[in-house]
């Protein structure tokens, strides 16, 4: 499938520019990786292509740039004129701008980065667009952005309520114009997308029917699970609590450093060193970050999560 997608962009690129991808700066680019990953990016002046070329080389990544139907002038991105193409599009809620194309066999892929510009505090329509256009069903979507000073969290609060099916990952981050590798690789490695670690950074949890693929935090406490793990599954038991989790003795003390932390559905913490909470709700106390569940809506959390079963089941990947 990726082939295809491969393919198809190549096509386009040598019949929409006369260029290869190697003589291109811009445009629409993909290569086959053979990761599970995307990171697709819309960039009106290349500030978040840059980042967005970054994540796809550390992460292993293929890569989507997002050209809108008809390209932005310099004109049309004049912030300080109320007249501007984008700063109307950004009044009017209901404005999709058009994209020029999508990539075919976006259901190969597990986890989509999103990269934009912030725009007046928050996604810039043509985000919308793509949100609306694409089947997000089973995905993670980790946003990114480039801005002057703003941050990401009201883009990614808007991109929640979308309600687009896919699990809209909160650790998203905000980079500066010109922000270094060091930077992305940072954070890469804070959320467990760092290409030499993939792999040996997932947990699985059983639960009755289901199971629950877990992104493991880079930290102490997720270490001192996984030599936990090493020696082969283990079965503890489960109970629901307070309509948003469900709670399980380790039978260990693993090392923790808490914070307070409002948790968010498919976080994955440890309470009082002993305890591994999986959130399908929210709440707020001091935890220890031990992962994420990928690729699960709110609702199938809230079904699997508030089931009846008594156990579970940890194991690594
Ligand atoms: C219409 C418009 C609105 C913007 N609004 C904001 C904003 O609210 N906050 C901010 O910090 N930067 C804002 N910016 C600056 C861009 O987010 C910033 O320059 C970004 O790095 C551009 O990324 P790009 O080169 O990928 O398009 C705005 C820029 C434009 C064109």
């Amino acid at each position: 499938m990726k082939r295809l997608l491969t393919l198809i962009l190549c096509l386009t690129l040598v019949c929409a520019c006369g260029t290869t991808l190697g003589e291109m700066s811009g445009g629409v680019q993909a290569f086959e990786s053979g990761s599970d990953m995307l990171v697709m990016c819309f960039s009106a002046t290349d500030n978040t292509w840059d980042v967005a070329v970054k994540i796809a080389a550390l992460t292993g990544a293929d890569i989507f740039r997002i050209e809108p139907e008809v390209p932005y002038t310099s004109d049309d991105l004049n912030w300080r004129s109320s007249d501007s193409r984008a700063n109307k599009e950004q009044e009017n809620d209901s404005c999709r701008p058009a994209i020029a194309g999508l990539p075919e066999g976006l259901d190969g892929y597990k986890t989509v980065f999103i990269g934009f510009p912030i725009w007046w505090g928050t996604v810039p329509q043509i985000i919308k667009t793509l949100i609306e256009t694409c089947d997000w069903q089973d995905k993670t979507v980790v946003p990114f952005c480039t801005s002057g000073s703003s941050g990401i969290s009201d883009a990614i609060q808007d991109l929640k309520a979308m309600d687009c099916g896919a699990q809209i990952c909160e650790a998203g981050r905000r980079f500066p114009a010109g922000a270094d590798e060091d930077e992305v690789r940072r954070w890469l490695k804070e959320i467990g997308y760092l290409k030499e670690e993939a792999g040996m950074n997932r947990m699985i949890i059983t639960i009755g029917d289901s199971e629950l693929t877990v992104r493991l935090a880079e930290n102490e406490s997720a270490e001192a699970l996984k030599d936990w793990l090493a020696s082969g599954p283990k079965t503890i038991s489960a109970s629901n609590y307070g309509g948003f989790e469900k709670v399980c003795p380790l039978g260990v003390r693993l090392p923790s450093h808490d914070e307070h932390t409002t948790t968010q559905p498919g976080d994955v913490m440890l309470y009082a060193s002993n305890q591994i909470v999986i959130f399908h709700g929210n709440n707020s106390w001091a935890y220890t970050r031990l992962g994420w569940i990928e690729g699960k809506t709110n609702e199938e959390l809230r079904a699997i999560l508030s089931g009846p079963e008594t156990e579970i089941t940890l194991r690594l990947e």
